[in-house]
């Protein structure tokens, strides 16, 4: 059986592949951990993956045998402290890939990002292989990422696996940080009856998921045989692209009181420089990726999920 590790569990992400990997392993046989205490969770560990010792005894001591790495500090956040975010992002994730050669992990999956993207990428269906020249550090850092996981594949044989999430919208945990946050917000501020300030301009058109797709297609892509994947930095991943004003009036036409107004912050500076839409098409040749929720559906998935889980009262 499979001993798997979750880095950074309490994020947005990991609050759903927690639970989608206990599914198909066992609770017992997920491992979720984080910098915070969580004493609601049965198998938990406190790992502040800055700390290679503890990184070591968490991995040995649970006898891992894959590991998901997802802790990381986000796009915005990042910008604030330039070289935590790169301690973070980058060395923590070099100590990862040492300490999974030498302990013969079986496999690593870690997120990039349509943040790998920079002023000079193609805007539109990016494709897999192009100028990536990110202007944030969190770009600069999964770039650096990418690069290091094609070298440990290469050089050791180490079995890294990688996909570049876009924007990730999901209802179980709100995101930290990041330049796509406002998708998730305005979901909370609709059903809440308020008015939404939005800090992206109306027309900025991002790559976005939601969380299903995401969680399916992180499992899918571990699940995929070796020799299939051709891709060994980070698999370019889509499903959908809209505007805050196009995922507005989709609210808009099942919750008709609801306001929006734009007032542009640096977020939209960094959403500026990356893609508006990608070229996935290799990660659908390969291991034969297909989302699922396009615009829509993601909306009314959404409302029906925030309200019926109890997390925001529908006023
Ligand atoms: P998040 O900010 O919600 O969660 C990140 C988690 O990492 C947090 O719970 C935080 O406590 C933890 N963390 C931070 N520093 C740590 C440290 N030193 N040691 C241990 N844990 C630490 O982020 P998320 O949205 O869940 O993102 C998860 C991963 O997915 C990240 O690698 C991110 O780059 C990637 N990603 C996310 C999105 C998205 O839209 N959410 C898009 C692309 C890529
Ligand atoms: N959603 C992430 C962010 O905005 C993209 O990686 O930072």
């Amino acid at each position: 059986m499979e001993q798997i590790l979750v880095t950074g569990a309490l994020g947005q992400i990991g609050s759903d592949l927690v639970d989608a990997l206990r599914q198909k392993y066992g609770t017992a046989n997920v491992l979720s951990t984080d910098i915070r205490n969580n004493l609601d969770d049965p198998n938990y560990a406190m790992l502040d993956i800055l700390n290679k010792q503890r990184f070591r005894e968490v991995m040995g001591d649970h006898k891992i045998t894959q590991v998901y790495h997802l802790a990381a500090i986000l796009s915005a956040n990042g910008e604030w402290n330039p070289a935590k975010t790169w301690n973070v992002n980058f060395n923590a994730f070099l100590s990862l890939l040492e300490l999974s050669n030498e302990m013969s992990i079986d496999k690593v999956f870690f997120p990039a990002t349509i943040a790998v993207h920079g002023p000079t990428t193609p805007k539109t269906n990016t494709p897999q292989y192009t100028d990536l020249s990110p202007e944030t550090v969190y770009g600069i850092s999964k770039v650096s990422c990418e690069l290091w996981a094609n070298y440990y594949h290469k050089r050791y044989g180490l079995d890294v696996r990688s996909l570049r999430y876009p924007g990730v919208i999901g209802w179980k945990a709100l995101p930290h940080g990041g330049t796509t946050d406002y998708a998730v917000e305005i979901f909370h501020a609709a059903l809440k009856g308020e008015h939404y300030t939005c800090f992206l301009d109306a027309d900025t058109r991002l790559p976005m998921m939601y969380i299903d797709d995401a969680i399916r297609a992180t499992i899918e892509l571990m699940d995929a045989p070796a020799d299939q994947l051709t891709v060994r930095t980070s698999y370019n991943l889509a499903a959908m692209s809209f505007t805050p004003a196009e995922i507005a009036a989709k609210i808009q036409e099942r919750l008709p009181n609801f306001t929006i107004d734009y007032q542009a912050d640096f977020r939209q500076a960094i959403a500026a420089t990356w893609s508006e839409s990608i070229d996935d098409s290799l990660a659908r040749k390969d291991w034969n990726w297909a989302h699922q929720y396009n615009l829509d559906n993601l909306v009314d998935e959404m409302l029906h999920q925030l309200v019926t889980n109890k997390i925001v009262t529908h006023v």
